[in-house]
């Protein structure tokens, strides 16, 4: 393990769930990173407030007082990058970003999306899930690119589909599963176990098949 720990930004547009279940991770010692900058595109977005409960530093930037996206994402990642952070963690940040924005970033990015990527990129992933009639939903964490939920998917948590299930109750069944899989990706992410490199997600120095899979709370 690193002497220093790695150093983290989180972005989060909403509640920060997310973002809590990462500060807890840290706090009962099985992250061990430094969180450098939360940010958001949402001033009252309520992960700004449980980071400066937790004494990190935050920033909050209006899409709407640039002149376009680009404009915005360029300004904000370079405060990311001023936070001295190595590493990008989207945690619930509802936007698609540019190109230009996430080219230094390549690797060092991850999101969390809550379906088994490649299905249902976007909104409402609970409610098409449901839809399709599929026996399985879930979440995935993946390297972002410019493609919305789009980049190589890294792991998922899985979980069956229940007959009682609808949109509310499956999203609620699944939250507790992200809250685990975050963390555990950054983990191995930030000691460098996790890279992306030529094309494939390495994983311990061998290319990944397909996404680890969440099990027991660990990476297998
Ligand atoms: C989470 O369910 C996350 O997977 C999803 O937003 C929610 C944020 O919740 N992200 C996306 O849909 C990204 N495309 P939180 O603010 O409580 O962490």
């Amino acid at each position: 393990m690193p002497l220093t720990p790695a150093k983290v930004a989180v972005l989060a547009s909403g509640r920060g769930s997310n973002l809590a279940a990462l500060l807890d991770a840290r706090e009962r010692g099985k992250l061990p990173v430094e969180f450098v900058l939360v940010g958001s595109d949402k001033a009252e977005a309520a992960a700004l407030q449980l980071a400066k409960a937790a004494n990190i530093p935050t920033i909050a930037l209006d899409p709407r007082s640039y002149p376009d996206r680009r404009t915005f994402d360029l300004d904000l990642f370079a405060r990311v990058a001023a936070s001295g952070a190595q590493w990008l963690v989207l945690a619930g940040f509802m936007r698609v970003i540019d190109g230009e924005a996430l080219r230094p970033w390549a690797g060092r990015i991850i999101n969390i999306h809550p379906s088994l990527l490649p299905k249902y990129r976007g909104l409402h992933t609970h409610r098409r899930a449901l839809a399709a009639g599929d026996a399985e939903h879930g979440a995935s964490v993946h390297f972002v690119t410019a493609e919305l939920d789009g980049g190589p998917v890294i792991a998922q948590a899985r979980l069956t589909i229940e007959p009682g299930d609808d949109e509310q109750l499956l999203a609620q069944r699944l939250l507790p599963l992200e809250h685990h899989l975050l963390p555990a990706v950054l983990a191995v992410l930030a000691n460098g176990r996790l890279q992306w490199r030529c094309g494939a997600v390495h994983y311990d120095g061998r290319p990944l098949s397909g996404p680890l899979i969440l099990r027991d709370h660990g990476l297998e």
